[in-house]
């Protein structure tokens, strides 16, 4: 339960989220994509996140390695041009944080220049140079920990991390890794609920969970999955708050009803010519004459 008194907030930023977590008060992170939806959930929440998540709900890739930054860029213009109130927050893609400290920088960089005001990265330990590069540019960093979707084949598939001791002991240790190397934030992806409540309670940056229990800072809410618009199985961890890709469906095919039966459009959608017009193109005939001027 909050204690603060709710202010109106014009702007979200990186002091004012660290604030609210030592108030007590629970964080809300959802995902963006682009300017038409992007405003939906952005008064209502602290984060907006464009997640490459973008490549299984928007591009209808299976798993995250294959988006690529110029799609993140582009999805993170878009949302830019929204004007959002939230902090924004652009997630690094595969690759674009691996090779170099100068290619990282400067990924990490386009983003603030395009209008983020931090950037989010998976791994651990393993990514520390890096990101001591990037912070010291003074480009915020939000770390993301536990299920990192990228390392989907290493993984050996989407599954619960940190279930083993050595697991468990290696993600607390990253944990503060990242925070010594001054993250603003870490998400934490698909952990046992106890260790997101002990990773969460030994750190004073907030946590962000994601099918990870209930004690963390705050909770991240992928757009498509609460709204109910993605098709087939659901893990448990996501919530849908209405069935939208059946809502959806029913409008669409309504209006195609309505158009293969006539109803749509009639008068009430329709322009009409000004007084004079209608009778002057109900009087024109082709001529040779005109059609060749017209050519
Ligand atoms: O890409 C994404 O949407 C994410 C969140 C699930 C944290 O990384």
């Amino acid at each position: 339960m909050s204690r603060v008194s709710e202010q109106p907030v014009d702007r979200i930023t990186i002091p004012l989220l660290q604030r609210w977590k030592q108030d007590g008060r629970r964080l809300v992170m959802t995902t963006a994509y682009d300017a038409v939806a992007a405003p939906i959930p952005d008064p209502s929440v602290d984060i907006s996140l464009v997640g490459d998540s973008g490549g299984n709900v928007c591009f209808g890739f299976e798993n995250t390695p294959p988006v690529s930054v110029a799609m993140m860029n582009h999805h993170l213009e878009a949302v830019v041009r929204s004007k959002p109130r939230a902090l924004l927050v652009a997630d690094m893609s595969f690759l674009s944080f691996h090779v170099s400290v100068e290619e990282t920088i400067r990924n990490a960089g386009g983003f603030l220049q395009r209008g983020a005001a931090a950037a989010k990265l998976e791994g651990g330990g393993k990514r520390i140079e890096m990101v001591r590069a990037i912070v010291d540019c003074e480009i915020p960093v939000m770390g993301h920990l536990g299920l990192m979707p990228q390392s989907v084949n290493v993984m050996g598939g989407f599954k619960v991390q940190g279930r083993k001791v050595d697991e468990a002991l290696r993600l607390l240790d990253d944990a503060h890794r990242l925070q010594e190397a001054s993250y603003f934030a870490l998400v934490l992806e698909g952990i046992p609920a106890e260790l997101t409540a002990r990773v969460s309670d030994s750190l004073t940056i907030p946590t962000i969970g994601i099918g990870s229990g209930p004690d963390f800072s705050g909770q991240v809410l992928v757009f498509h999955d609460v709204l109910g618009q993605t098709e087939g199985h659901r893990p448990k961890f996501v919530p849908a708050y209405t069935e939208g890709f059946q809502q959806f469906h029913d409008a669409l095919s309504r209006g195609a009803a309505d158009v293969r039966r006539g109803a749509f459009p009639g008068p009430q959608e329709s322009y009409r010519l000004p007084e004079g017009v209608g009778e002057a193109i109900a009087n024109w005939a082709p001529s040779t004459s005109n059609y060749h001027e017209r050519r």
